[in-house]
C-alpha cells in the first residue's frame, strides 16, 4: 500500500497532483510516478539491510529505465544492475559510479560485454562456461582485467508465475550448481579475469521469505567448497525479486475491498537469514531489487472509450493497451484498478479491455469496480515497475507519457510518441 498515492476526499492523488488533472493535462494514457514513494521504498531496503556489515542496493534498471526515475535512484545512494550495453550505457547518463554497476544476462554479445570492460563497471555476472572464455578473450583484446561472479543455478522453486520463476536447472539462467565448482576453477586461472564470487538471482514477485533461505543455503555450501579448494569469495549478489502487494493499494469506502490473500516478505526477517547463512569475512553482500522500489510508485492513468454490454458480460474498453503495459496479458498479473474520481455508485463486475487486436489485450477480467462511464479517468495501480520499460509500439500505436510527481510538481520526463516516431 502506498502512502504518496491515495484519495483525498473522492479524488485519487499523486502526492500533491490531482490525477484528473494530469490526465487533461497530458492526455491518456499516461504513466504517473511519485519520486516521494520511491525514495520511501528504498530507505526502507536500506534500513532493513543495515544489519549486514557490507551491503549494496543495485536496482534493476529493467524494471523501470525512465532516465529520470535512474537519476533520483542514483542520488539516493543505489548501484546499478543492467542487461545489456544499453542499460549501462543509461546507468551511466543518469549518475550510476561505473564501479557501482554490474552487467547481468544469459545471452551477452561480444558488444556488451566489450562496452562493460571499456566503461570499466564493476561485475560482469557469468552465466556459462563458453561466456566466461568469451570474456576472458574480450578483456585479452582490450587490455583489460574482467572482474567476475558466476551466476549458479541452485536448483530452488521460488514459488512465483512460472514466467518469472529463474532458479530452477530446468531454466535457462546460470550455471547448474553441480557444475559450477569446475567453472569457478577455470574462473580463477583464466588469463584477464578475476574471480570475485557468486550471484544467483531466483525468481520476481517472491513472496516467502523460504526460497531466499534455500537460495542463501545453497550459495553458503559452495562457497566454503571453494574456500576449501583455496578460492576466496569476495562479493555474494543474491538477486532481485522481493514482491510487492498488488491489491488494495488504494482504499476509500466507496471501492470494493479486494480479497486479499496476499504475502509479502517481511525484510528484517529475509537481512536476518541472508547474514545467518552469508557472514563470511570481507565478504560483500549485494541484492538486485527492480519491482521492490518502483512498483507502488507507478500508476497508468487510462480514459474509458465505451461501455459495452454483451449477453453476459460488459466490457470497459479503454485507450490503454496491452503495448503500454502488457503484465496482465503476458502473465495474467493482477493489478487494483480504481476510478481517479469517485462518486457514489453501484458497483458492477466487468472486464476491463484495450483496444489492440489481440484476445489478452486486458487488464481486469470480472472484476468489481464502481459503475463508470464513457470519459472517466481510471488508474491502473502499482504500475512503475515492468509497466513503460515492457511497452512497444505494437498495432504502431504511440507509446505514453511519463510524468514525474514530486510533492505538488509534475514533470513530464518522457514526452509521448509522435507518428513521426514510428518511422
Ligand atoms: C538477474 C536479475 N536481477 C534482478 C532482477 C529484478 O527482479 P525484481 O524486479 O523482481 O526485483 C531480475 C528480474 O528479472 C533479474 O533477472
Amino acid at each position: 500500500m502506498t502512502d504518496q498515492i491515495k484519495y483525498q476526499k473522492n479524488q485519487l492523488y499523486i502526492e500533491g497532483a490531482p490525477a484528473s488533472d494530469l490526465a487533461g493535462k497530458y492526455g491518456t494514457p499516461l504513466y504517473v510516478y511519485s519520486a516521494n514513494q520511491i525514495t520511501k521504498r528504498f530507505e526502507t531496503l536500506k534500513k532493513a539491510f543495515s544489519v549486514l556489515p557490507k551491503v549494496k542496493i543495485l536496482y534493476a534498471l529493467k524494471a523501470n529505465s525512465n532516465v529520470e526515475i535512474l537519476k533520483h535512484i542514483s542520488s539516493l545512494g543505489a548501484g546499478a544492475d543492467t542487461v545489456s550495453a544499453g542499460e549501462i550505457f543509461l546507468a551511466l547518463e543518469s549518475g550510476f559510479p561505473p564501479d557501482s554497476i554490474s552487467l547481468a544476462g544469459v545471452g551477452k554479445t561480444d558488444r556488451d560485454i566489450d562496452f562493460a570492460l571499456t566503461r570499466k563497471i564493476n561485475v560482469i555476472i557469468v552465466e556459462s562456461e563458453e561466456e566466461l572464455k568469451v570474456v576472458s578473450k574480450r578483456a585479452a583484446a582490450l587490455g583489460r582485467t574482467a572482474r567476475v561472479l558466476l551466476r549458479i543455478n541452485p536448483d530452488v522453486d521460488a514459488r512465483t508465475h512460472p514466467h518469472i520463476s529463474t532458479g530452477l536447472k530446468e531454466n535457462k539462467f546460470g550455471i547448474n550448481i553441480d557444475r559450477a565448482e569446475d567453472v569457478a576453477k577455470l574462473a580463477s586461472k583464466l588469463k584477464n579475469i578475476e574471480f570475485t564470487g557468486i550471484h544467483s538471482h531466483i525468481g520476481s514477485q517472491i513472496t516467502e521469505v523460504e526460497p531466499f533461505a534455500e537460495a542463501a543455503e545453497s550459495i553458503r555450501k559452495f562457497v566454503l567448497k571453494l574456500k576449501k579448494g583455496g578460492i576466496r569469495v569476495k562479493q555474494i549478489d543474491l538477486g532481485g525479486g522481493i514482491g510487492v502487494r498488488y491489491k488494495n493499494s488504494v482504499r476509500h469506502k466507496l471501492l470494493p475491498i479486494e480479497k486479499n490473500g496476499e504475502s509479502t516478505i517481511d525484510l528484517p526477517t529475509l537481512a536476518k537469514v541472508i547474514k545467518e547463512r552469508l557472514s563470511f569475512p570481507n565478504c560483500e553482500i549485494a541484492i538486485e531489487p527492480g519491482r521492490f522500489i518502483v512498483a507502488e510508485a507507478g500508476v497508468l492513468l487510462t480514459r474509458i472509450l465505451y461501455r459495452k454490454e454483451s449477453s453476459d458480460r460488459t466490457f470497459i474498453v479503454v485507450d490503454a493497451g496491452m503495448n503500454d503495459m502488457m503484465r496482465h496479458a503476458l502473465y495474467s498479473a493482477y493489478h487494483q484498478i480504481v476510478p481517479v474520481q469517485l462518486r457514489d455508485a453501484k458497483h458492477e463486475v466487468v472486464d476491463v479491455v484495450g483496444p489492440v487486436c489481440e484476445t489478452t489485450d486486458a487488464f481486469a477480467i470480472q472484476r468489481r469496480l464502481p459503475k463508470v462511464k464513457r470519459g472517466d479517468i481510471l488508474a491502473i495501480m502499482t504500475a512503475g515497475a515492468y509497466g513503460f520499460s515492457l511497452s512497444s509500439n505494437y498495432n504502431s500505436r504511440l507509446k505514453p507519457a511519463e510524468v514525474l510527481v514530486e510533492k505538488d510538481y509534475p514533470r513530464v520526463i518522457r514526452d509521448a510518441d509522435t507518428y513521426e516516431d514510428l518511422i
